[in-house]
């Protein structure tokens, strides 16, 4: 509801069960009502096999048009089988659909923090009953609305964050039940959010985007015969007032203030008193900025049981919620007397006193404080967002009971696509922290953390991880909305920023090109590309990859080596926290920085190279080809010593010079695996990496024929390791490989966080290594299924639903025989490798048994 085009495109899939004839077609029909007026459908037959991103096939929807969208294949003889409808409706494309002002509370303000929350109420009369109504809303700052008393929509922390002096989001919202004819009234609640609350680290920044809150909204009534009532936020017409509310103050980190005996009862309601209330005053704000959503926003997506409830000495009581994540609280606080103060604090770990361990928090102390009014039944604090596992509360009055806490998970809404799990319980909990983690992390943009004073979309994390990112769960939308604002920085910047939103803080205060953190301007396009096969999207973010190639190139060597330090106090980052980086300096790792950076440039030139093909630019492709052949001689040249050892001896230049295909030849390469591999047995299989090297690892030792080493590796429990994480208690992926040391000791560190998605990226090789598939064609079109078995696991299952359809492979070692059930679904293929067998699989359901070859 509420998208930004009239030629939405359509997919759909089919149960690989149906045998579809290559020349079969469909039906696809859409019932289509322009509000008002009667419905009427549509009906085409299209081409069964072109059912994945295919063009809107009728007349462009009109404005606001309603529209369910189905499809059937084509039988001469039975009825068809209608698919579930799809819901489509354009929201506010053309520029003359924004009539609303952004309007705001008029009074004086402290500069920062601490500032009281407005509410913004207005009433409106409807001459009759509505049969639609829409609300647009959007907001500087972060808005919560309410017509006639009721919550409008499930969705917090509204309009997200983007770049809001270029795109600022609105959501749709159906609002027909919700109102009736005669006296109605809307009420919105305003907050700080990313717009003026305090960002960042090192004390942060306020008023990043502008210091006035303001609410903007358009609601557009459609009645039975046809006829429209709209009513939009302005400052002229007197109908709109503000007044401070009972969020005394609120910080995405910080927490909330929240004094009961301060909310105005009926405030949204039309039989509420407001002659006390100010008249609101018009915010200076460029409508051409507002923009239809591309991804879904943040809702509640899950809950969490209480584990345990241990009361402290002071009386305050410790809760564990048996998860680390992104979530907030709701009290049942009906029994709490007028005046009672409570207060809950949130962190992700607990002391050897069993009391909240929150140095890690640094400012992003996560404290909620409740006033009672005697008479709220249930609260939960709106304009703050919190990462934890355990709560404090302290005040209650009386005897906190698990009944009166429901503890609610967010995260922005994507659909999951991706599952793993196998015979190894601890592997299946390390799976389960990846996906933890990045829905953690996923909250309208991409953040390293969702817990201290960061929670920023910091680039290098998200080029990483992007790949497994987009197996798991469907992150086009998502990552795709966050790159146009990636593309415009780097635009603005002439450079990749460090986290996107910029903004300028303490050392980072002047973004330049560094590896990996830039590489994310061609990674990760390329990742939702592969996962998704979608061109448009490709071209779309082609200009950014484009951007970075080039202001990289700059920086060159003659020779092609990216050895330029930039001035950035840390130089490049590196093997960014490679296990022997000292706690306070995460940038000092075994790999020398030129050949990491040198190495990913390379691989995304390459990538650069294969996105210039396939959009058909020929004169890119050979500027790019040329760059890559000179950046890959100067690589080898200088990283590589004749013998084939690496001037860094290290897990990590190994690890990317044989992922990234910088070794030309064969011998090189298995001197290179080798090496590695006798890298890995020397650290008695502990991880030797740092965010650079870790995806990489267990790849290049499977591919270079280590499987044994790769499985050693993988399944050490040993610190570091990513089993150490889970055999430690962890149920996210943590920052650093020791966040929490063996003995029990929390890493010094300033930045330890036991929720950053990076180190999670091993879960793409289980994907593929332990379930064994991966793509072998964007979108999946082709892929490889070829379980490579390893450490004792006997059985693996795992599924991804592909733009084609459902894919699924499940094995199980049977005495000495291999049981491999298969799915492919119509449109693609696998190319079948299991036990030395090898065969090209069409779409189907398969079940075969392989002889196992015993060495
Ligand atoms: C973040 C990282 C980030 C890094 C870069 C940290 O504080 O949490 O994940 O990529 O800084 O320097």
């Amino acid at each position: 509801m509420g998208i930004g085009t009239f030629t939405p495109r359509i997919s759909w899939t089919y149960d690989a069960r149906v045998d579809i004839a290559q020349d079969a077609n469909v039906l696809i029909r859409v019932r289509r009502r322009l509000p008002g007026h009667d419905e009427h459908t549509e009906q085409v037959i299209a081409s069964a096999s072109d059912n994945v991103l295919r063009d809107w096939p009728f007349r462009p929807l009109g404005k606001r048009e309603q529209a369910y969208v189905s499809v059937a294949l084509a039988n001469d003889c039975d009825e068809p089988i209608w698919s579930d409808e799809a819901y489509v409706e354009p929201g506010l494309i053309h520029s003359g659909d924004i009539l609303s002002q952004m309007v705001g509370p008029a009074w004086r303000e402290p500069w920062s923090d601490r500032r009281q929350a407005p509410l913004i109420r207005t009433e409106l009369q409807l001459r009759d009953t509505p049969q639609c109504a829409r609300l647009y809303v959007s907001a500087f700052g972060l808005v919560d609305a309410e017509i006639n008393g009721n919550p409008v929509g499930e969705d917090i922390l509204n309009p997200g964050w983007t770049l809001y002096n270029e795109r600022l989001q609105y959501r749709t919202y159906d609002v027909t039940d919700l109102l009736h004819a005669g006296n109605n009234a809307m009420g919105f609640w305003l907050g700080d959010g990313w717009y003026r609350g305090r960002l960042g680290f090192w004390g942060g920044k306020p008023n990043v985007y502008g210091s006035k809150l303001g609410v903007w909204a358009q609601l557009e009534v459609t009645f039975a015969d046809g006829s429209t009532q709209m009513v939009a936020s302005n400052a002229y017409d007197g109908a709109w007032k503000a007044a401070k509310g009972p969020i005394i103050s609120s910080g995405l980190c910080e927490g909330e203030t929240y004094d009961a005996r301060l909310l105005p009862e009926g405030w949204s309601c039309a039989s509420f008193d407001d002659s006390g209330w100010e008249r609101v005053t018009e915010i200076d704000f460029d409508p051409l900025t507002l923009t239809s959503p591309e991804h879904d926003p943040i809702r509640r997506i899950g809950s969490h049981d209480i584990v345990s409830m241990n009361t402290l000495d002071d009386g305050s009581v410790i809760i564990d919620f048996g998860q680390n994540c992104t979530q907030r609280l709701e009290f049942n606080v009906s029994t709490l007397p007028a005046g009672t103060t409570i207060t809950v604090q949130h962190a992700e770990v607990l002391d050897n006193d069993g009391d909240l361990f929150t140095r890690p928090l640094r400012r992003g102390i996560q404290r909620d404080t409740y006033i009672s009014d005697g008479k709220n039944k249930t609260w939960e604090p709106r304009f703050t967002i919190h990462g934890f596992r355990y709560a404090k509360v302290q005040g209650w009055l009386g005897t906190l009971r698990p009944e009166d806490i429901v503890c609610h998970v967010y995260g922005s809404v994507m659909r999951r696509i991706g599952w793993f799990d196998c015979s190894s319980e601890i592997v299946n909990a390390m799976h389960s922290n990846v996906v933890w983690s990045m829905l953690s992390n996923f909250v309208s943009v991409p953040t390293d953390c969702p817990q201290r004073d960061e929670r920023m979309g910091w680039t290098g994390d998200i080029a990483l991880f992007a790949p497994t990112a987009s197996f798991l769960y469907d992150t086009e939308a998502f990552l795709s909305n966050w790159l146009v604002d990636v593309a415009s920085e780097t635009d603005k910047y002439n450079a990749v920023p460090y986290y996107v939103p910029f903004i300028p803080l303490a050392e980072w205060r002047k973004p330049e090109n560094i590896a990996i953190w830039g590489d994310a301007a061609v990674l990760v396009p390329w990742a939702l590309y592969m996962a998704s096969g979608d061109v448009h999207m490709l071209k779309r973010q082609y200009a950014l990859s484009r951007m970075y190639i080039e202001q990289v190139s700059e920086l060159l060597s003659e020779d092609g080596v990216w050895d330029r330090p930039p001035k950035l106090e840390f130089g490049q980052l590196g093997d960014w926290l490679d296990p022997t980086a000292p706690p306070e300096d995460a940038a000092k790792a075994m790999t020398a920085k030129e050949l990491v950076a040198t190495a990913f440039y390379a691989q995304s030139v390459t990538i650069a190279k294969h996105m210039a093909e396939i959009l058909g630019n020929d004169g890119d492709k050979s500027d790019f080809e040329a760059l890559e052949h000179r950046v890959r001689t100067g690589f080898q040249r200088r990283f590589i010593k004749a013998d084939g050892r690496m001037t860094s001896d290290t897990q990590c230049a190994y690890a990317l010079a044989i992922q990234f295909k910088l070794i030309s030849d064969d011998e090189g390469l298995s001197v290179a695996g080798n090496r590695l591999a006798a890298l890995v047995r020397a650290g008695d299989y502990t991880v030797g990496t740092g965010f650079a090297g870790t995806p990489y690892i267990l790849p290049a030792l499977t591919a270079t024929g280590h499987l044994d080493e790769a499985y050693r590796l993988f399944l050490s429990t040993k610190c570091p390791s990513w089993l150490y994480q889970v055999s430690m208690g962890a149920t996210t992926t943590w920052e650093r490989w020791d966040s929490q040391r063996p003995d029990g000791s929390f890493n010094p560190g300033g930045m330890t966080s036991f929720n950053h998605y990076s180190l999670g990226s091993v879960a793409t090789w289980m994907h593929e290594t332990i379930g064994g598939i991966s793509p072998l064609a964007p979108g999946w079109k082709e892929f490889l299924v070829s379980p490579m078995l390893g450490g004792a696991i006997d059985h693996a299952h795992v599924r991804h639903n592909s733009p084609y359809g459902v894919i699924d492979c499940a094995w199980q070692v049977q005495d000495d025989s291999l049981k491999v059930t298969l799915t492919v679904p119509h449109g693609a293929r696998a190319l079948v490798k299991v036990c030395g067998h090898e065969e090209w699989a069409e779409s189907g359901v398969y079940a075969r048994t392989y002889g196992m070859v015993t060495e």
